[in-house]
């Protein structure tokens, strides 16, 4: 009797623990095919590298709630970006220093002396946050902190000769460290913020830093600079000729600068003062690219699909905040000036199912026999010169999420005022349209859109313009309408498909 009653306990305990297994990543507003941490807090990407086959993703994690705090590093690892399997935190705050962003190498010559031989260490380089006493946290210290692991990133060892590089700053951080091979030396990049200055620093064994060259301030001076990067990325269509890109990130957005780098300064070559968009949307921030990718693969970048205005206030629950889909980048140069384009990585197709393909004229409104919260959409749009069309997404109880082009005006924007909840914060429903210049292409516009349950990613004219938004909505707000206010819109090759969870 006595057996059989704990049999009975037994599987009640696993039969709750099955169903709490299952609810997981079914949550309300959880994206399906975006990076988020299983519960609590995350911003930044930060240490992304690949590595025997692994793309590493560490992350600023709190690992005690659902709000910044006891920033760490969190991480997880994938074999083809789409795919994420969760690791133990990686680097923890201690002794009121927390571990905030910063970038990850692979020292395959052993540079650092980590390893023993025949190992090779992976070398986290990040910025110590120290706070000495509790009672004033404003009253904190940065300086760049290194730690190192010889299992493939599953266990880390912070080194006890930290700090690496210490200039004495209130505010110095977010260093992205990368090899540089002409001159055999690591070269870091990271920012004075209040002086929007990317200072670049070089290394021979991760360990002593000489500074090189101090780039900025240039394009956009209104906030804080944070999260530089500092990259080659080829020309779209001539592998062989590649450009430097710098990035950095400003409060609530990212912009980005492209010129050359000779081992010692960059150099921009757009035009000074002119800002450059990432992305233009309201959600997309501190963006990092891969280290140590195979020859072969385009740079892959990957940014916080969040806003410092109102991150803390999301309505999801156990987690906080996602990453953007991974974009694969490369350059083009358009009116004398160069720009990025942006893919999402084609990984992202193994999750594609139940193909809709549509072509027609549009003299109004078009409701599509296809309604989804997790879906990709690619469609090409012939908009009359005098009129604004597009696609109203998240359809239902009077709700429409906008993505418009008004052809006269030749802008892109998205529109949320009408889609979201808005009531968790003040600023949310004031940051709610967003506008970016997109000319067309003898009339035609394409739109190549990610829906993920509460994160719309919209590439346009193959990723010359994107825009990344949180929308938060029922989930019977699912139709999908093209919509054109004047004349006639000619849409030629609609595919939608469904896409399959990730997790
Ligand atoms: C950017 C940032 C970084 C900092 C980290 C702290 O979002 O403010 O500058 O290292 O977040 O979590």
């Amino acid at each position: 009797m006595r057996t059989t009653f704990f049999s009975f306990m037994l599987f009640l305990q696993l039969a709750a623990f099955a169903q709490t297994k299952e609810k997981i990543y079914r949550e309300k507003y959880r994206p399906q095919f975006h990076f988020t941490p299983a519960k609590n807090w995350t911003n930044d990407p930060n240490g992304m590298v690949y590595f025997k086959g692994e793309y590493h993703l560490f992350y600023q994690y709190n690992p005690f709630g659902n709000k910044w705090g006891h920033m760490s590093w969190g991480h997880a690892v994938s074999k083809d970006l789409v795919h994420w399997k969760h690791l133990p935190l990686a680097i923890p705050e201690k002794d009121s220093i927390m571990i905030f962003s910063g970038s990850c190498v692979v020292d395959e010559n052993n540079t650092s002396g980590f390893a023993k031989p025949g190992q090779i260490p992976m070398v986290a380089i990040y910025t110590a946050h120290i706070i000495s006493d509790a009672a004033k946290p404003d009253d904190y210290r940065q300086a760049q902190h290194i730690a190192y692991s010889i299992d493939e990133g599953r266990t880390w060892k912070k080194y006890s000769g930290n700090p690496v590089l210490d200039i004495n700053k209130k505010d110095f951080r977010d260093p992205k460290v990368f090899w540089y091979a002409p001159q055999k030396k690591w070269v870091m990049a990271l920012v004075l913020p209040r002086q929007n200055i990317v200072q670049l620093y070089a290394s021979k064994n991760l360990k002593q830093w000489q500074h090189l060259s101090d780039f900025g301030p240039d394009g956009d001076i209104k906030d804080i600079w944070e999260c530089p990067d500092l990259l080659q990325v080829s020309v779209e269509g001539n592998a062989n000729k590649k450009k430097w890109v710098m990035f950095n990130s400003q409060q609530t957005t990212v912009q980005y600068f492209v010129g050359e780098f000779d081992g010692i300064e960059f150099k921009n070559e757009n035009p000074a003062g002119k800002i450059y968009r990432q992305d233009y949307g309201p959600d997309y921030y501190a963006v990092v690219t891969y280290n140590n990718l195979p020859v072969n693969k385009k740079p892959v970048s990957i940014g916080w699909a969040n806003n410092w205005m109102y991150a803390n206030s999301i309505p999801t629950l156990p987690w906080k905040s996602a990453m953007s889909l991974p974009r694969q980048l490369s350059l083009k140069k358009i009116n004398n000036e160069w720009i990025l384009l942006q893919q999402p990585v084609s990984e992202l197709r193994s999750l594609r199912s139940n193909l809709f393909s549509w072509s027609g004229d549009v003299k109004h409104r078009e409701i599509l026999p296809v309604k989804s919260q997790t879906f990709e959409l690619d469609v090409t749009l012939n908009i009359p010169v005098n009129s604004t069309g597009g696609l109203h997404l998240v359809v239902g109880s009077n709700k429409e999420f906008i993505i418009g082009y008004d052809a006269k005006a030749q802008k892109l924007f998205i529109d949320r005022s009408n889609a979201s909840d808005t009531s968790f914060h003040a600023s949310f429903d004031t940051l709610s349209r967003y506008e970016a210049p997109l000319a067309n292409k003898n009339g035609n516009i394409r739109l190549h859109v990610f829906f993920d349950k509460s994160i719309i990613e919209v590439f346009a004219n193959d990723g010359e313009v994107v825009l990344t938004s949180q929308v938060f909505t029922s989930e019977k707000n699912n139709g999908i309408q093209l919509f054109n206010n004047k004349g006639t819109m000619k849409v030629s090759q609609l595919k939608f498909w469904q896409l399959r969870s990730a997790w």
